[in-house]
């Protein structure tokens, strides 16, 4: 018997012949070194590379979660009424959304989650096209390819190619910030209709606009007709909830529903404690108007000095990040910023359009912003 060890045994052991989704390495593992520089300034890094929130859970959306602590059954894979209720109530009062029935919405834990698995959920297949922006947030890659489905990067207006199935829309753009108005939003839903693919639009940056004012794709300047059409909503950055993993998902009823049916046998149920304090938050537009002047005050600090610093800021008229460049490659800019203990990520980490600018996040602390700030003016 031959022995059951070494690399040949991996080769051929069980699971040998299983082929996962090929995805490339994490993008942010490879920015190891630039943290390592950065984190031996004297006075510390400022990581601005991740838009991870950095202020308190609002304390009525903490009261809200442990109120219902007590929770030995399942929680409903449709949410609470109240949750949908609310969530159709809060994109009336901020987005001026009408015509949107509360059953046609859906939480979701998170929604990267959902941005993953959406092409599966819909039944996105292999040989089937999704098509997303040329510089976009990673995971819509990432869902498209679990789905075995190929990718196809669309600069701004540019209509889908026949084939796709799905189209990403993401307006406020992470990582540009751009804003697309309610024009460019309808002929994009047209164009993805002549395909016949729905469109999905991400609208987790919408409550954070600053030069533009963002519209949902589900205001009726954009389209009145929900058929083929989804909104994916965040509460992470609006609400400070990204550690409680919280979002929803709606728009056409139909394809809502299908999404609900595929749920209710494969999972992913956002616990009933969270439920609660995304109702609570959906129910409360003041936590969202303080945490938005954080921000606010955080990017008029960083954008002037950066320009000081020589760099130009593209787009960002709205959203969590500024898109900076100094016209040098995005790698040489990421090195520069980190001998100054600034952590930012490359633009190629969104796209190869992206090799010559570096997203900057405007998640953190104002002390943090402040020392970013100082060490560009040095
Ligand atoms: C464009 C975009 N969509 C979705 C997400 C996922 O957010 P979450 O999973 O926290 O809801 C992010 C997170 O940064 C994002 O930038």
């Amino acid at each position: 018997m031959s022995s059951a060890s070494g690399p040949d045994a991996i080769a051929s052991g069980p699971g040998s012949g299983l082929r996962g989704p090929q995805l490339s390495d994490f993008p942010w593992d490879s920015l190891a070194r630039q943290t390592a520089t950065a984190q031996s300034h004297p006075d510390g890094i400022v990581n601005l590379s991740v838009g991870t929130p950095v202020d308190p859970v609002p304390a009525n959306l903490q009261r809200a979660l442990s109120a219902v602590a007590d929770q030995p059954g399942y929680p409903a894979t449709h949410g609470t009424p109240q949750l949908r209720e609310a969530a159709v109530a809060a994109l009336r009062r901020r987005h001026g959304v009408s015509g949107l029935e509360p059953d046609a919405v859906l939480p979701t834990i998170g929604s990267k989650e959902l941005v993953a698995w959406l092409p599966t959920l819909l039944g996105v297949r292999a040989g089937d096209i999704v098509a997303i922006p040329e510089l976009a947030y990673p995971t819509y890659e990432v869902g498209a390819k679990i789905a075995g489905a190929e990718v196809v990067r669309l600069a701004p207006g540019e209509p889908p190619p026949a084939g796709t199935a799905l189209q990403w829309l993401n307006s406020p753009s992470n990582p540009t910030g751009q804003v697309l108005d309610a024009q460019q939003l309808a002929d994009s839903i047209r164009a993805a209709r002549e395909r016949g693919a729905v469109v999905a639009s991400d609208e987790c940056y919408l409550a954070l606009g600053w030069d533009a004012e963002p519209v949902s794709v589900l205001h009726p300047s954009v389209c009145s007709d929900f058929r083929g059409v989804l909104a994916v909503h965040s509460l992470s950055k609006s609400s400070n909830l990204a550690g409680y993993r919280a979002g929803f998902v709606t728009g056409d009823p139909e394809l809502v529903s299908r999404v609900l049916e595929v749920r209710k046998h494969a999972g992913m149920i956002v616990p009933r404690p969270v439920q609660e304090a995304i109702t609570a938050a959906l129910s409360d537009d003041v936590h969202v108007g303080v945490q938005r002047e954080l921000y606010a005050a955080r990017r008029a600090v960083l954008r002037p000095a950066l320009e000081a610093a020589g760099f130009r800021i593209d787009h960002s008229q709205a959203g969590l990040y500024l898109w900076a460049t100094r016209g040098d490659d995005a790698w040489q800019t990421v090195d520069w910023l980190a001998r100054r203990g600034i952590l930012v990520a490359p633009g190629t980490f969104y796209g190869p359009g992206g090799d010559r600018h570096v997203r900057i996040a405007l998640t953190a602390t104002d002390e943090r912003i402040a020392a970013a700030a100082k060490r560009l003016g040095e």
